[in-house]
């Protein structure tokens, strides 16, 4: 018995400590009460599909024997104008409806005394109907969150006939029939419809994008890496959050720090998205050898003065112009690690290491390496939520060069300053820029569509606040 606690309590402390979250994602009161908004409505449906079954038979009533039937059963109102949701921390949530009530109409029927016949129409009200139920959400194997019903109760309080067209006696006739039967017909169809709704609010729940494709390159993993946290004012999700190389998912040098999300709760959802998160996609599109950029004359504006020749670095550079004259240039600049991302309050600041490659293109279109630079540049980069994406806008805060390389001979690196800052704002950042602003995709269930968003830098995480809708 010692043991087998041991090797609980073992395995549970590598599930605590061994994934953290990279993105967390938190649903409020206010985000819960659209859920219960829309969790009635399809009770609501479910509920209209009440079947009530003919029942006919016979009596001994005080005029003698009387056989009778009734008929045609069906609902023609129903309303759940009470309900709410209330989180049961640990567990999952309970959704309680009152008052709730179903308007029926059928047809009645009797035969008595050989060939005397009546028959009519009647119209029930079934009031004070109560439904509670408590709903488990868990993450399943793929790591999408489950809902499923722990316990679901429900009572019929009073039910009201009217009949047209006959007597008082037959109420004493159908009086089983309206007390019992369909008492107990009702109360025993409630519960597996309140199923059947809480199992298609699983089937929205299992469109999670746990694995969501990026581009070429990425795909970002959402599932879930710890169950959900259930507290008497929230439910909070952790989810992996990871960039990976398509199909080859090999994690980074690094892992995600814990975090928590600030207690604000006037949006329905918060997505908080860390630093690990970000900083990963690097690692993969840098393993991936995506940023890696021939740049030719081509591509500098033509109104700019430096230009990708021989004549112009040549200015700085009397070697090159003297060894390879009238050439033109070719550069390849390529990352020689990860950038690194940096989140502090309202400052998001990339930070990449590059090299340059400067190369003579011959006569030939050999190309003839000319000098190797070193390349920091620091980028601050500008993030928001465009649709169901997070893209951005980056613009340069400085270079910095050195050289690393030269086969034209010693020269003062500081004089190119110009050439390649041209060549980062002009060139390299509007690429990185279109890339960016392609945008990442957030995690995301269903139809689901942000509304309101807004997004803020706080230290070593973005923080998306919102509202959601779903169509449809
Ligand atoms: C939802 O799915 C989970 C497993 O995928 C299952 O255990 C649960 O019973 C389902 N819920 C309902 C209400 O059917
Ligand atoms: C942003 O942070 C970087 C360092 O992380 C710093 O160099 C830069 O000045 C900051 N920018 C602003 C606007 O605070």
């Amino acid at each position: 018995m010692f043991l087998w606690c041991v090797l609980v309590l073992v395995s549970l402390l590598s599930v605590a400590t061994g994934t953290s979250a990279g993105v967390k994602a938190r649903i409020t009161q206010k985000g819960l009460e659209y859920g219960r908004a829309i969790g009635i409505e399809s009770l609501q449906q479910k509920l209209r599909t009440i079947q009530l079954k003919d029942v006919s038979g016979t009596e001994k009533l005080a005029i003698g024997k009387v056989e009778y039937s009734i008929t045609g059963m069906q609902i023609v109102n129903l309303g759940l104008p009470k309900s709410a949701l209330r989180l049961v921390p640990g567990t999952g949530v309970m959704l309680s409806v009152g008052d709730a009530y179903i308007s029926l109409r059928g047809n009645w029927r009797v035969k008595y005394s050989w060939i005397i016949k009546a028959s009519g129409s009647f119209e029930l009200a079934v009031s004070e109907l109560a439904i509670s139920t408590t709903i488990a959400v868990k993450s399943d194997v793929t790591g999408r969150p489950t809902v499923s019903v722990t316990k679901c109760e429900a009572t019929v309080g009073s039910v009201k006939v009217r009949f047209h067209g006959g007597a008082s006696w037959l109420y004493n006739l159908f009086d089983s029939f309206i007390n019992k039967d369909l008492r107990n017909a009702l109360q025993k169809q409630i519960c597996p419809l309140v199923t059947a709704s809480i199992a298609e609010m699983n089937k929205t729940l299992k469109t999670l994008n746990v694995l969501a494709k990026v581009d070429q390159y990425a795909e970002l993993e959402y599932s879930m890496v710890e169950s959900p946290v259930i507290s008497n004012a929230m439910i909070d999700l952790g989810l992996k959050g990871e960039f990976f190389n398509i199909g080859q998912h090999e994690e980074p040098p690094f892992s995600p720090r814990p975090f928590l999300l600030p207690s604000q709760d006037t949006n329905m959802l918060y997505i908080g998205v860390s630093a690990f998160s970000i900083n990963s996609a690097g690692f993969v599109y840098h393993r991936a050898g995506a940023l890696r950029l021939y740049i030719t004359d081509g591509m500098i504006p033509s109104g700019s003065l430096n230009r990708l020749n021989t004549k112009t670095f040549g200015k700085f550079i009397p070697q090159i112009a003297k060894m390879s004259p009238g050439l033109m240039m070719k550069l390849l600049v390529e990352t020689v690690k990860e950038p690194i991302i940096t989140l502090e309050p309202n400052n998001m600041t990339v930070q990449a290491s590059s090299k340059v490659t400067a190369y003579a293109i011959q006569p030939n279109s050999i190309l003839s390496p000319l000098f190797v630079l070193k390349l920091e540049a620091s980028v601050s980069a500008h993030i928001y939520v465009t649709g169901l994406k997070l893209a951005g806008h980056v613009t340069l805060n400085k270079i910095d060069m050195s050289l690393a390389e030269s086969y034209v001979g010693p020269f003062q690196v500081k004089s190119l300053e110009d050439i390649f800052t041209t060549v980062v704002k002009d060139v390299i950042i509007p690429k990185v820029n279109a890339g960016v602003k392609e945008g990442y995709p957030l995690p995301a269930i269903g139809k689901m569509q942000l509304v309101k968003s807004q997004l803020q830098v706080l230290k070593d995480y973005l923080l998306i606040g919102t509202d959601v809708k779903f169509t449809g």
